[in-house]
């Protein structure tokens, strides 16, 4: 591992640019956006702030090994040829994914469990010694990745994946990953002023995202460990420094962050988890019908993500995107209103021109996520005011 180190942080569809605008913040180098990944390089103080620092990664992987194969002999040869005891030791536990693409291998799995084989055979043979293996929760996490006949092995940095925050302790009924919440907060260009709502707020993951954006708590706050950390490279006073660097811009926020929801259930779960998050002073929860939600004056921003018609009927599932159209239209005016869904026909049914759309994907279903731009009076009255302006 070097002092200008490559990595590779994967993100969601849709994500990549917010995920490059983060790690550039950090002051990562050779930035380069990729397809649901982003490609940068640092140091180890880089490779754990983007860790602890990046709400849009999923994440962080530092490569150690490319290599070329003819057979499965040579690559297992060349996974067994490489120096694992560099990188850990073996009293930890580890498992491996393979993702590959045009190859010879039929099986995924397969090449995961012969990969597992090679590096025990390294330290059985090198040490009289075995890592075993460890699928839930290991030490160490190994992906490979193959493509035709050529192969990169990655150690991931992060461990478990960076949206499990580690507030979460009550599932919701189809919540959004904290991910993803987070990265629509950003792209909607929420600027932590205005106040946010989201009407239809389920487990209230889109308002825990935007109080720990609005009181710039890094996304890895609540997180017990990282994969790092089991690196024989782990250096825990810069690690410790690095989190203290970040932990010391948390701060208070003015902004009302506002959710409310039609199921006292949904309302509990949110509110459990904004109290693990030691965020329930921060977030106003209401149990309303979106319909008769009292959508206070002072202007802001609508993010919401409601259902998309998997467990209602068809019928019932247009009827309440109509409705949402005229509760925005007839009492949201002045607001930014930003619906994610999968539901295309439905979407159109909210009866307002969107001014923007971005494609996303929540878990496997491809979404848009829209934006409604509500004005105040007529859309005509509000252009004839800025060109008055201009003039
Ligand atoms: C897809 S879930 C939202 C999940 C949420 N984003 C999360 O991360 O947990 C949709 C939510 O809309 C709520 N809902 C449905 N109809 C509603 C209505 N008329 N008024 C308010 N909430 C409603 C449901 O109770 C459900 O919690």
């Amino acid at each position: 591992m070097t002092e200008n180190q490559s990595y590779i942080a994967k993100t969601q569809f849709g994500l990549e640019t917010i995920l490059a605008e983060e790690l550039d913040k950090l002051g990562a180098n050779d930035i380069q956006i990729l397809n649901r990944a982003v490609s940068f390089r640092g140091d180890k103080a880089i490779m754990y702030a983007a860790n602890y620092c990046c709400r849009t990664a999923l994440h962080i992987l530092m490569p150690v090994l490319d290599f070329k194969f003819r057979d499965k002999e040579q690559f297992f040869e060349k996974i067994k040829g490489f120096e694992w005891a560099d990188l850990f030791m073996a009293d930890k536990t580890l498992s491996v994914d393979t993702v590959m693409s045009d190859t010879f291998f039929s099986n995924s799995h397969y090449v995961s469990l012969y990969c597992k084989d090679a590096i025990v055979d390294y330290y059985r043979e090198k040490f009289d010694k075995r890592p075993s293996v460890e699928l839930d929760n290991p030490d160490i996490k190994i992906h490979v990745h193959i493509r035709g006949h050529e192969c990169s092995v990655s150690l991931d940095s992060s461990g478990g994946s960076l949206h499990r925050r580690g507030y979460r302790v009550k599932q919701g009924m189809a919540p959004v990953s904290e991910v993803l919440a987070a990265g629509m907060i950003m792209l909607s260009g929420w600027d932590k002023k205005k106040n946010l709502y989201d009407p239809m707020c389920g487990s209230g993951t889109i308002l825990s995202e935007a109080a720990m954006i609005a009181g710039n708590i890094p996304p890895g706050y609540y997180r017990k460990s990282f994969g790092f950390q089991n690196w024989n490279n782990f250096d825990e006073p810069l690690w410790l420094e690095v989190k203290k660097h970040a932990d010391d811009a948390i701060t208070e926020f003015d902004c009302e962050i506002t959710g409310s929801d039609i199921s006292e259930v949904s309302i509990m779960v949110a509110k459990a988890n904004l109290t693990s998050a030691k965020l329930h002073k921060d977030v106003r929860l209401v149990e309303s019908d979106f319909r008769t939600f009292d959508f206070p004056h002072e202007k802001g921003f609508i993010i919401t993500n409601p259902p998309y018609g998997e467990r209602i009927m068809p019928e019932d599932i247009i009827q309440l995107y109509k409705e949402i159209g005229n509760t925005l239209k007839n009492r949201c005016a002045g607001y930014e209103a930003w619906i994610i869904s999968s539901h295309f026909e439905a979407l159109k049914f909210i009866g307002l021109k969107p001014s923007k759309k971005i494609q996303l994907f929540n878990g496997p279903l491809d979404c848009r996520f829209v934006r409604f731009e509500l004005f105040e009076g007529s859309l005509k009255a509000k252009k004839e005011e800025e060109n008055k302006k201009i003039e």
